[in-house]
């Protein structure tokens, strides 16, 4: 029995093998309606979300399987102090696999040694978020048709932004891939992901200005600054709009750039570049629940 807490619990030939299995969702839905029937997922929620519960249980359904949803920690026991452990082993007496969000890192890893079903990171506090990342990765090849000898900005809150760690994680198994990490000095990539790129005989350069760099990119990842995670809310008033993409701003940038966030957005990109064909972040949205789709198929080893 697998779970998935960090991307890196796949290996790159299995990133591929979802791809494909998405793909193939894309092509052709029908052979996928009843791959499910009769099995449940248990959304357990214990922080907001709109894209990555509703694409959960909007792929469950999809594939002809159940909900059991926990969309809000207040509605369960653990208000009333339950532990994760505890919460773990009981719902997996109701359901077949859980996706789990949650403020503290490392509680779906706590619930995955506890459960009896597969458990998937549908992200932990400032760590990681594994399934944002599978949606990234399908936009990536629809976008690109590949993963390497891309140039990838990162932009905005890269501290706190869990999505960053598990992309940087995903995409440094690629050859040729550059990052031009672009955030304020307070909220830049943590030494830990550093070096994992360095590890892996990758490129990076860090810099507070997008600007410059817009020309060279491949990718720009725009990010929300995590008011959430920040201990003062005077340091989020003052970071909140440290960049916000317009279409001015990508006049200099390639005509094949593809725009990504993962959501939601506050102001970082401008609704005006919505209507820009470079604009790709509610393509990530829908593909999202495919590759979700092809996740749950895959950790319910269902053929
Ligand atoms: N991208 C993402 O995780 O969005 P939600 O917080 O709405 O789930």
């Amino acid at each position: 029995m697998k779970s998935v807490i960090d991307i890196k619990d796949l290996s790159t030939k299995e990133l591929e093998e979802i791809i494909a299995v998405a793909e193939d969702i894309i092509e052709n839905p029908e052979k996928y309606a009843h791959k499910c029937d009769g099995k449940k997922l248990a959304t357990l929620f214990f922080e907001p979300s709109t894209r990555t519960r509703l694409s959960f249980e909007a792929a469950m359904y999809e594939l002809g399987g159940h909900v059991l949803s926990m969309s809000d920690a207040m509605s369960s026991s653990a208000s009333k102090g339950e532990s994760v452990a505890d919460t773990a082993k009981t719902v997996s007496c109701y359901a077949d696999i859980i996706a789990m969000r949650h403020p503290k890192e490392g509680a779906p890893l706590v619930a995955a040694m506890n459960a009896s079903v597969p458990v998937i990171n549908a992200g932990d506090g400032g760590h990681n978020h594994p399934t944002q990342t599978l949606a990234d990765l399908l936009t990536i090849h629809r976008e690109k048709g590949r993963f390497d000898n891309l140039t990838v900005g990162l932009c905005g809150d890269l501290k706190f932004g869990r999505t960053v760690h598990s992309l940087i994680n995903a995409l440094i198994r690629y050859k040729g891939i550059k990052f031009v990490l672009i955030s304020p000095d307070e909220l830049k990539v943590p030494s830990y992901v550093k070096n994992e790129i360095k590890d892996c005989g990758l490129e990076y350069v860090q810099t507070k200005d997008l600007e410059e760099f817009m020309p060279q990119l491949d990718i720009l990842y725009m990010t929300r600054v995590q008011r959430e995670r920040f201990f003062n809310e005077e340091d989020y008033l003052r970071l909140k709009d440290s960049y916000i993409l317009t279409p001015e701003k990508l006049a200099t940038a390639k005509e094949d750039l593809s725009i990504m966030h993962p959501l939601p957005r506050v102001n970082e990109i401008s609704v005006a570049v919505d209507d820009d064909k470079r604009a790709c972040y509610f393509k990530q949205v829908l593909n999202g629940k495919y590759m979700r789709m092809a996740l749950i198929l895959k950790l319910l080893e269902v053929k």
